[in-house]
């Protein structure tokens, strides 16, 4: 199908109604829907769905730089890219279980990247939704340049929420943070899971590879298991930033949580011929009323 500027999207679907949607711009994942059709993740009401920005939801993938610390744009231009549907990538990859709905997609640089960003790499990425609903986000990126280089990354993802002020984090407890919003200087995450009561731009580094986001209003539980990622990016605006964004209502920060898989502390590093795979698997449960205290 296209959106809204003509631009192709990929819609998956699982045999019990489950669905998710891609779009070629950014090889961003722009919906995802369990069996019942509850949209799991969050777009603005205000999201632009406009090249060349990434629209403001769904999971926009930011490389080869996360945020404003480097020479290009902010997270990268990946997410503002056009992306080809892929034909070369096997049907199976390592880690992969059958019976999936998947795509392939794929972009290389274009001469105006590689004018800001000389560095010849071809990134694969695959998207997939198994039959119990869980979506999978697979990034291959492999160094096809002479010499080697070096990247960040982050799976930027919009989780639908229905009150900030009723979700918990649970995982990050005890994880050493990066506090973007205070120089990036390092802190320790004292509390035993993560509340929310005002704007919070945090790089988790080193963080355990599966991450809880308790919905206590909806009883929802979205599971995040990373691989390849080293670091968890949380990531609520509030209200003081919504304001000064055009791209989200002003009372929307209350309808989302950022939670990234990410590899940003430490950049990813590819000598030639070498390629790294940085794999996020989401799933919804049920919470259950014991873990709720
Ligand atoms: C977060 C950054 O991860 O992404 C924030 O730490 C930033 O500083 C946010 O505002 C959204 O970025 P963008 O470019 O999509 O508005």
């Amino acid at each position: 199908t296209k959106d809204w500027n003509g631009i192709d999207q990929v819609v998956l679907r699982n045999p019990q109604g489950a669905s998710a949607r891609v779009s070629l711009h950014g090889g961003q994942v722009t919906s995802w829907r369990n069996e019942h059709g509850e949209e799991l993740l969050f777009t603005s009401s205000k999201a632009i769905f406009k090249p060349p920005k990434a629209m403001r939801g769904g999971i926009p993938i930011c490389f080869p730089q996360f945020g404003n610390c480097g020479s290009l744009e902010q997270h990268g231009f990946a997410r503002n890219k056009i992306w080809a549907i892929d034909d070369s990538s096997p049907p199976l990859l390592p880690n992969d279980s059958d019976g999936k709905s998947f795509i392939d997609l794929l972009l290389k640089p274009s001469e105006e990247d590689l004018r800001c960003w000389p560095n010849s790499f071809e990134f694969r990425l695959r998207v997939s939704l198994a039959t119990d609903g869980d979506l999978t986000l697979t990034s291959r990126i492999r160094n096809v340049n002479g010499k080697p280089f070096s990247f960040s990354f982050a799976y930027h993802t919009y989780l639908s929420v229905s009150d900030i002020c009723e979700v918990r984090i649970e995982g990050l407890e005890t994880v050493d943070y990066l506090d973007n919003l205070c120089r990036r200087e390092r802190f320790t995450e004292q509390g035993d899971a993560i509340t929310f009561e005002t704007e919070l731009d945090r790089v988790y580094v080193s963080s355990p590879n599966v991450i809880a986001v308790l919905d206590h209003e909806k009883k929802r539980t979205y599971v995040i298991r990373k691989e390849g990622l080293p670091d968890a990016v949380v990531w609520n605006p509030w209200e003081k930033k919504s304001k000064a964004m055009v791209d989200i209502g002003d009372e929307e920060y209350k309808q989302m949580i950022c939670v990234d898989g990410a590899a940003i502390e430490k950049p990813v590093s590819l000598k030639p011929g070498e390629e790294w795979t940085g794999r996020l698997q989401l799933s919804v449960v049920p919470s259950s009323f014991c873990s709720e205290h």
